[in-house]
C-alpha cells in the first residue's frame, strides 16, 4: 500500500507525477520559529539530535506547517565522527567543530559500538514512521564518506577542504582507510535506519565539487558506489538518492556508477544537461536557497523554469542546497503553493 500512496516513492521508482512531490534540504532548520524554541529547550545541538521527543517535534514542524511530500529524519552527519569519538561540538556562531585527525588517529579509529551508539535516531525514526501521515515519505540519511572525512581531518568546515585535500595526497594509505571504515559504518547505519521505518534515503556529498576529476572517482564515487551496493545487497527494496554538490559534468556517469536511483541536483547544474540526467532517471532539485530568501519574482522564475524543463520527466522538487536560516516562512509556503499549483 505505501508505495502506492507515497508520492516521492513512486517517483524514485521512476514515475512521472503532476505536479511533482516536493521537500526541502534543511526543512526542519533555524527559519522556523518552532525549529528555535524546540532548540532552545533542548540545550546543545547534539541532545537535539539524540533525544527522540525533541528530534521527532523538529522533523514535523514542516510537515505541520507545510505538508511536504516527504519528512527528513532531523539528525546530522557528524553524528557518525561523533559516535566515532571525535568530540564533536556545535558552538554558537562557530558552526561544528571536533578533534582534528592524524594519521595514527585513522588507524586507531575503533568502528565497534557506533550503531549502539546512535540508538536514540533509530528510536526517532521509529516513532516518525508512526506519527507521520501515511502518504509522507520517511527519509533517512547520512553524509557520504569524502564530506565526513573533510570535517575529521580540518576539525571545522573549511571553503574549499584544502585540509582534507592535502591530506589525501600526502597519506593515501591513511586516507584510503578512513573512507573504507566510513563507507562500511555509513551503510550499516543507513540499514539501521531502514530497519528502523525508513522508507528511503540521502547519501549527502556537500563537497565533492572541490574534488579533481580523478579524485572525485577515488573518493566520491568509490566509497558511495560501495555503501549503495552494501546496502542494496542486504535491503533490495531500498530507495537510496544520492547528492554529489557541485559535480557538474561528473554527474553523467554518477548514478550509473554508484547505483544511486536518483541524483540530486545544485543549482549550478544547468536544466539542459539536468534534461539529460533526467533521461536515464528521477532527478532532485534544483532552486537556489537563495531564490527563497529574496521571493517575488526571483522566487517563482526560478521555480517555473524547474518544472517547465523538468516536470515532464521524473522530479522531485527541492532546493538545490539546503534553505538558510534567513528564509521568509511565508516564501516558503508561496513555492509549496506554486509548485503544487502546477499542471493544474
Ligand atoms: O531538515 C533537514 O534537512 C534534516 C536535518 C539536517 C541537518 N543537517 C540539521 C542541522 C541534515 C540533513 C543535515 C545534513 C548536514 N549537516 C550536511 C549535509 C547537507 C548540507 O547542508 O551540506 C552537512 C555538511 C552538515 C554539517 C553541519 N551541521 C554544518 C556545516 C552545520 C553548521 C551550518 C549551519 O547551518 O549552522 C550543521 C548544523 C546543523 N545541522 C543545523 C541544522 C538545523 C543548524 C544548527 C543549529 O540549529 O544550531
Amino acid at each position: 500500500m505505501t508505495d502506492e500512496c507515497r508520492k516521492i516513492l513512486r517517483v524514485l521508482s521512476g514515475e512521472t507525477l503532476t505536479p511533482p512531490p516536493l521537500w526541502l534540504m534543511r526543512q526542519a532548520g533555524r527559519y522556523l520559529p518552532e525549529y528555535r524554541e524546540t532548540r532552545a529547550k533542548a540545550g546543545s545541538f547534539l541532545d537535539l539530535c539524540y533525544t527522540p521527543d525533541h528530534a521527532v517535534e523538529v522533523t514535523l514542524q514542516p510537515i505541520r506547517r507545510y505538508g511536504f511530500d516527504a519528512a527528513i529524519l532531523f539528525s546530522d552527519i557528524l553524528v557518525i565522527p561523533d559516535a566515532l569519538k571525535r568530540n564533536v561540538r556545535f558552538t554558537e556562531g562557530h558552526g561544528p567543530e571536533m578533534d582534528p585527525i592524524d594519521e595514527a588517529g585513522i588507524l586507531a579509529l575503533k568502528p565497534e559500538g557506533i550503531i549502539p551508539h546512535l540508538t536514540p535516531v533509530m528510536e526517532t525514526v521509529r516513532r516518525l514512521r508512526r506519527e507521520l501521515p501515511a502518504e509522507t515519505t520517511l527519509l533517512g540519511f547520512c553524509g557520504a564518506p569524502w564530506t565526513v572525512a573533510t570535517y575529521m581531518i580540518a576539525g571545522h568546515g573549511t571553503p574549499d577542504q584544502a585540509p582534507a585535500r592535502l591530506f589525501a595526497y600526502r597519506y593515501p594509505k591513511a586516507f584510503e582507510h578512513l573512507l573504507t571504515l566510513l563507507a562500511e559504518i555509513s551503510a550499516d547505519y543507513l540499514v539501521a535506519q531502514i530497519d528502523a521505518g525508513a522508507d528511503a534515503v540521502q547519501i549527502f556529498d556537500s563537497w565533492a565539487g572541490v574534488l579533481g576529476e580523478k579524485e572525485f572517482e577515488a573518493f566520491a564515487v568509490r566509497p558511495v558506489a560501495r555503501m549503495i551496493a552494501s546496502v542494496k545487497a542486504r535491503r533490495p527494496q531500498a530507495r537510496i538518492i544520492a547528492f554529489a554538490k557541485g559535480a557538474g559534468y561528473l554527474l553523467k556517469t554518477y548514478r550509473q556508477k554508484t547505483g544511486a536511483d536518483a541524483i540530486g541536483l545544485d543549482w549550478s547544474v544547468p536544466l539542459a544537461f539536468a534534461q539529460e540526467l533526467q533521461k536515464d532517471g528521477p532527478v532532485q532539485g534544483n532552486l537556489d536557497p537563495m531564490r527563497v530568501v529574496a521571493g517575488g519574482k526571483a522566487l517563482e522564475d526560478g521555480i517555473d523554469d524547474i518544472l517547465q524543463r523538468l516536470g515532464n520527466g521524473p522530479l522531485i522538487f527541492n532546493l538545490g542546497h539546503g534553505i538558510t536560516p534567513q528564509a521568509d516562512p511565508a516564501n516558503v509556503a508561496r513555492l509549496v503553493e506554486r509548485v503544487r499549483g502546477w499542471g493544474n
